[in-house]
């Protein structure tokens, strides 16, 4: 058990001890747009090693390296695409992550012994300043215990943490709470590999067709097929009690909901929808008109709902496209894809 510091992202001084606990070899959690994540030296393997400690990681999903300016995104690459710098232009600082071939100099425990490395550049301005402060790119996954959802505030970091790192670097809410969109352009055609922050749509307007490798990562897999993107294999963001995904119509779901209310039973919905389900708990996250705010509220539900008095949890199916396919896939991921049509 380790002591871990409660820094404040916005006061210089504690930039400068952050900076100076990655710079040792220590691990931070720190602020970004979409989640927290827990960062060390990417050059350091030793303190990459304490980040799959930390969060219980298997040490088969790589992290992604966190960068505060272009320049160093040919440090830790070879052989980048003019897409990358397409996307980079467009969307960088922001939630894209750019997956492409790495250099020699990016330890192999970073990106799980694959030959290609993950890296973004934040929009937030604390977490770039604290890359900075460290002078050193930072690999960091997200912030929380492996499989719990991710953290949008420091108490869920602190939650999760507490005793395991050196610090948290407290920057408030996230103010986008989905994870940055991974995209790997190291093939033919550009692959989706997960849906976040940038869109699909968004990202096809920038380069042409964009596919998702795998259908589960737009939430459609077909029954009994198992996801094969990496990192979409492991069951993520789920609360103790099992999550099964409402579709079709709301006076279907609020029926099925009635029949089905034994103790224990919760809902996971928009508020629009929350007076569709009397005598029932339900937890809202967000309204359906402001996708944004389905975004940023939707971790922080699935953690009031990891409760020991919630039996189960049914979920209304999100809408497709946009910023939704991000909601969309997180949710599906906490079902195990399980979606039950009503
Ligand atoms: O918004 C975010 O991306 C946050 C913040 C902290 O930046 N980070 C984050 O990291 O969500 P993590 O480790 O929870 O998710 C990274 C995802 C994983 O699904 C991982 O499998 C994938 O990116 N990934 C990382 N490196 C990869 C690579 N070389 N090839 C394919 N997928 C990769
Ligand atoms: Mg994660």
């Amino acid at each position: 058990m380790i002591v871990t510091q409660r820094l404040s992202a916005f006061q210089p001084d504690d930039i400068a001890v952050a900076g100076a606990i990655l710079r040792r070899g220590g691990v931070v959690a720190i602020p970004t747009e979409t989640v927290y994540g827990l960062a060390t030296a990417a050059d350091n393997a030793v303190a990459v090693e304490r980040i799959f400690a930390a969060k219980g990681r298997p040490s088969d999903n790589p992290l992604i390296v966190h960068i505060a300016d272009i320049q160093a995104l040919e440090t830790l690459c070879r052989d980048v695409p003019d897409e990358a710098f397409l996307l980079a232009s467009r969307f960088w600082p922001g939630p894209l992550t750019l997956v492409l071939p790495k250099k020699d100099t990016v330890p192999d425990v970073v990106t799980a012994g694959l030959p290609t490395v993950a890296v973004r550049l934040p929009a937030s301005p604390e977490a770039r300043a604290v890359i900075t402060a460290a002078g050193v790119p930072l690999a960091a996954p997200s912030a929380n215990r492996a499989g719990r959802p991710s953290p949008t505030c420091a108490d869920h970091v602190w939650a999760d943490m507490n005793g395991r790192i050196d610090a948290v670097l407290d920057g408030g809410a996230c103010c986008l709470g989905v994870e940055s969109t991974v995209l790997d352009l190291t093939s033919q055609i550009p692959r989706l590999l997960r849906p976040g922050g940038v869109t699909h749509e968004e990202l096809e307007a920038a380069l042409g067709v964009v596919v998702a490798v795998d259908p589960a990562v737009l939430g459609l897999l077909p029954p009994g097929e198992k996801p094969r993107a990496p990192g979409m294999k492991y069951r993520h963001y789920a609360p103790e009690a099992p999550v099964v995904i409402l579709s079709g119509d709301a006076k279907a779901a609020a029926a099925y909901v009635q029949k089905n209310n034994a103790k224990g039973t919760a809902v996971l919905c928009a508020e629009e929808e929350k007076s569709i389900f009397p005598d029932v708990l339900v937890v809202c996250y967000g309204r359906e008109s402001e996708p944004k705010s389905l975004a940023r509220g939707l971790f922080d539900a699935l953690r009031q709902l990891d409760d020991p008095e919630i039996q189960i949890i049914y979920a209304r199916r999100p809408a497709a496209g946009g910023l939704m396919d991000a909601v969309r896939n997180r949710l599906g991921k906490a079902a195990s894809f399980q979606i039950l049509d009503v």
